[in-house]
C-alpha cells in the first residue's frame, strides 16, 4: 500500500470514490484504523470530550493537539500505515489572523500532521489562503462548528433557512477558492450538503449528519463504536452492533461508507 497523498484523494474525489475517515487520538487505534482501511486519521479536538471529559471542545489547547497528533502519528509509523492525518487547530490558535495561524499550524504539522483543519468561513478565508500559500494543506469545517457553539445556541442543524444556505454557499466558494482541499460539513441538511459537494469540484466535502452524497464521511470514533459519554448522536450508527472486534467495526464503517449504505436515511440530522 502506498501512503495517502493529496494527489492520491484527489484522484478519489475526481473518481467519485467514496472517502472514509474516522477520528483518532492514541497509537493504537490509530494503528488499527489504519489496518482497516480508513484513509483518513482526524485528530479532532472531540478529544476534549472523548478523552479529557470536557463538555465541549471550546477548552482544549494547542499542547494538547500537539500531545494527540504526536500520538497519532507515533503509532502509524511504528506500523507503516498509510493513513492521511489531519490535526483540528484549537479553539484560539488561529483567531487571532494570519500568522498566529501559521504558528499554530507549523506546531501541529511539526508534530506529523498532513493537514490542518480549522473551522468557520468568510473570516478564515485569508487564513486559508496564507497557510495553503505556505505548503500546509488545509480542512476547512462549516455547518455545525463545535468550537463556537456557545454563539450557535447549541448542537442544531445548521443552513436551513434560505438565508444560511446561501450564507454557507459563500463560505464553502471562498474557501475552496482559499485553496481549501477539503470541508467538513456538519449537520447540514443533505440537498444542501450534495448541491455543494457537486459544486465543489477541488474540495471534498466530507460529511456528519449531513446525508450520504457527500464525496466522504467522517465520524466520531468513539460514536461509531457506541461508547459515548453524552446521548449518542441520531446521525451515528454504532458498528460495533454486529462486529466482533473493534478493527471489525471500522472495517464495517469503511465498507459502508464506500458502498453508500452508510449513513442511510435513519441516520439524518437535520
Ligand atoms: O473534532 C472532531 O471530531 C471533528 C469531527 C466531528 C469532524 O471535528
Ligand atoms: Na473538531
Amino acid at each position: 500500500r502506498k501512503p495517502i497523498s493529496l494527489p492520491r484523494l484527489a484522484e478519489m474525489h475526481q473518481r467519485g470514490e467514496k472517502i472514509t475517515m474516522l477520528t483518532a487520538y492514541d497509537a493504537t487505534f490509530a494503528a488499527v484504523a489504519d489496518a482497516a482501511g480508513v484513509e483518513c486519521l482526524l485528530v479532532g479536538d472531540s478529544l476534549g470530550m472523548v478523552c479529557q471529559g470536557l463538555h465541549n471542545t471550546v477548552g482544549v489547547s494547542l499542547e494538547t493537539m500537539r500531545y494527540h497528533t504526536e500520538s497519532v502519528v507515533r503509532g502509524l509509523q511504528r506500523t507503516q500505515a498509510t493513513a492521511w492525518v489531519i490535526a483540528d487547530l484549537p479553539f484560539g490558535s488561529y483567531h487571532e489572523g494570519r500568522e498566529q495561524a501559521l504558528r499554530s499550524a507549523a506546531v501541529l504539522m511539526q508534530a506529523g500532521a498532513h493537514m490542518v483543519k480549522l473551522e468557520g468561513g468568510g473570516w478564515t478565508s485569508e487564513i486559508v489562503q496564507f497557510l495553503v500559500d505556505r505548503g500546509i494543506p488545509v480542512c476547512a469545517h462549516l455547518g455545525l462548528t463545535p468550537q463556537t457553539v456557545h454563539a450557535l445556541g447549541g448542537y442544531r442543524v445548521q443552513g436551513k433557512s434560505d438565508a444560511a444556505a446561501s450564507t454557507l454557499r459563500q463560505h464553502a466558494h471562498a474557501l475552496q477558492d482559499a485553496g481549501a482541499t477539503m470541508v467538513v460539513l456538519e449537520m447540514v441538511p443533505a440537498p444542501l450538503a450534495a448541491e455543494l459537494t457537486k459544486a465543489l469540484t477541488h474540495c471534498a466535502t466530507i460529511g456528519i449528519g449531513a446525508g450520504k452524497d457527500t464525496a466522504g464521511q467522517v465520524l466520531v470514533l468513539h460514536d461509531m463504536l457506541g461508547i459515548n459519554l453524552g446521548k449518542m448522536p441520531r446521525f451515528v450508527r454504532n458498528f460495533m452492533d454486529s462486529a466482533s472486534s473493534v478493527r471489525g467495526a471500522m472495517e464495517a464503517y469503511v465498507r459502508a461508507v464506500k458502498d453508500g449504505s452508510f449513513p442511510d436515511n435513519s441516520q439524518h440530522a437535520w
